[in-house]
């Protein structure tokens, strides 16, 4: 047990609902003895950041760009740029959610099995970036979200938690999202709680919560 709250940093880079799911259920004790100590975007306008600030959480953003260097920089020089932040906040759980930069394998390694990603398709299905679209381009009929640890390659890491949800014939993208979003806010909640548990082990590509 720590005799702490856990820390949790949510990295964003669009309207975070998934971040706003993740505060109400802590306000509400269903993640409980656990804070978010900070809300991180790659783009200073994400619409997650205002609300994050407006609910007081702490905020911060790094830029891809740096006008110092006057080009993008490497995904290694803003991991290190976003490791010197985290480093201040000591982070027990990084949740990705929503967050659209491929994380460097250093990074990934600091933080080994305390990175979670939220993902809108049932894993190893439909990875990569439009997954909705792809989903109703293949046909498939069932849908869902996936809640993985973050290992070096994308949309790939062990998954802790899976929801699922009907595809309709009638779906757009919009309907098929707005159904999986309802999915997403319930599962990570239930993946953090089981990642904070600690009572979990990785056995090869498994994560599985250990007998009490
Ligand atoms: C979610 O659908 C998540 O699965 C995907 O990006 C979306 C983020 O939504 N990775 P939000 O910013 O949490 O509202």
């Amino acid at each position: 047990m720590m005799n702490r709250k856990a820390r949790i940093v949510v990295l964003i880079s669009g309207r975070g609902s998934n971040m706003v799911a993740i505060a109400d259920n802590i306000d509400a004790g269903l993640i409980p003895d656990a804070e978010i100590v900070l809300v991180l975007s790659n783009k200073d306008d994400a619409p997650g950041l205002q609300i994050a600030r407006e609910r007081g959480l702490h905020t911060w953003f790094i830029r891809a760009s740096s006008s110092f260097l006057e080009r993008k920089l490497t995904r290694e020089e803003y991991d290190e740029q976003l490791k010197g932040v985290l480093a201040d906040y000591e982070p027990d759980l990084i949740c990705l959610a929503g967050f659209m930069r491929i994380l460097s394998p250093g990074f990934v390694q600091e933080y080994q099995n305390r990175i979670l990603n939220i993902h809108p398709s049932l894993l190893p299905a439909f990875p990569g970036e439009d997954a909705h679209t792809d989903v109703l381009a293949y046909g498939a009929k069932v849908s869902g979200c996936t809640i993985h640890m973050v290992d070096e390659q994308v949309d790939h890491g062990p998954i802790v938690v899976q929801r699922t949800v009907p595809v309709h014939e009638s779906d757009t993208k919009k309907t098929l999202a707005d159904r999986v979003l309802v999915e997403e806010h319930i599962a990570y909640t239930e993946a953090i709680n089981m990642v904070l548990s600690g009572n979990f082990e990785v056995v090869g590509r498994r994560f599985q919560l250990k007998e009490l």
